[in-house]
């Protein structure tokens, strides 16, 4: 597969059973914000894109963590042909598991199994909104972040209770942005195919607020792949992970920049 970002091209072979980069993932590799010498996480590093994409951004060192040896070892043949692998570390564990003992990051990035499901179904399902695995690591990357200048960048589908992401982003980092959108398309049958009556789940969390998604003129549904970047690591005076009151001060963070306020917007 070959992926251009603004740093050049980049081959990456991936074996079938790991996660084939979608088109949100390499967005999202143009969009973050490394800086020559950052130490950089990758959280559910797949084939290697983000971590390899953060290498050559000038990362002095980059984390690369996934619960998949196969992936592991795809991310690290890759890193090696694309000659990043002095700096390019794989480590096997859950989320910020594998990143103890390691020094504060300057940058996090996430792009978790975030699909909603009545039940688990496979290695999409990101509990019964989709926003589990985000929740967590929008509070568990607080305290693995620089103080002063860590960011966590999280891509997000907006089937996956984006309202919920954002609560648990503005109480645990002061910044809190929308960068970027995308449009995916989709139809019933795709989601049903995954597991049968789960357009009827994603229609009823859609009818409680929980999931933002609207017909297309062809007949078929649209959702948006949301880019966050929190910044800014709050003091730990909430346990890492708990979600604050959405009526209160930490539900003003800065959501900053027209995207962010459109999107926003949406959700309410
Ligand atoms: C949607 S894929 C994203 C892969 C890659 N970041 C990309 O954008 O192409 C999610 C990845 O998270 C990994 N994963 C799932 N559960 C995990 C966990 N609890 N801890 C760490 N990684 C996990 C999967 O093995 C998979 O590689």
């Amino acid at each position: 597969m070959l992926i251009r970002l603004p740093t050049g091209a980049v081959e990456l072979t991936i074996p079938r059973a790991v996660h084939t980069p979608p088109p949100s993932s390499i967005v999202l590799a143009r969009l973050i914000d490394v800086r020559p010498g950052d130490t950089v996480l990758d959280l559910g590093c797949g084939s290697g894109l983000l971590a390899i994409a953060a290498a050559k951004l000038g990362a002095r060192r980059v984390v690369a963590a996934d619960v998949d040896s196969e992936a592991l070892a795809a991310t690290r043949e890759n890193a090696r042909r694309q000659g990043v692998a002095d700096r390019v570390v794989t480590r096997e564990g859950s989320w910020l598991e594998a990143a103890t003992g390691e020094a504060p990051f300057a940058v996090i990035m996430a792009t978790p199994p975030q699909t909603p499901g009545p039940r688990p179904f496979g290695p999409r399902y990101g509990g019964w909104d989709g926003a589990d695995h985000l929740v967590h690591i929008a509070g568990a990357a607080r305290d693995h972040l620089e103080r002063r200048r860590g960011r966590l960048w999280m891509l997000a589908i907006s089937l996956a209770n984006p309202e919920r992401l954002r609560r648990a982003l503005a109480g645990n980092y002061r910044e809190v942005q929308i960068v970027h959108k995308t449009d995916r398309e989709f139809s019933a049958a795709e989601y049903d195919s995954r597991l049968p009556g789960l357009m009827d789940h994603l229609l009823a969390l859609r009818e409680d607020g929980k999931a933002v998604f609207s017909p297309t003129a062809g007949g078929g549904w649209v959702f948006q792949n949301l880019f966050f970047r929190a910044a800014r690591p709050r003091a730990a005076t909430l346990p890492a992970g708990a979600e604050p009151d959405p009526a209160g001060p930490a539900a003003t963070a800065n959501l900053a920049g027209a995207n962010a306020r459109k999107v926003g917007e949406e959700y309410s």
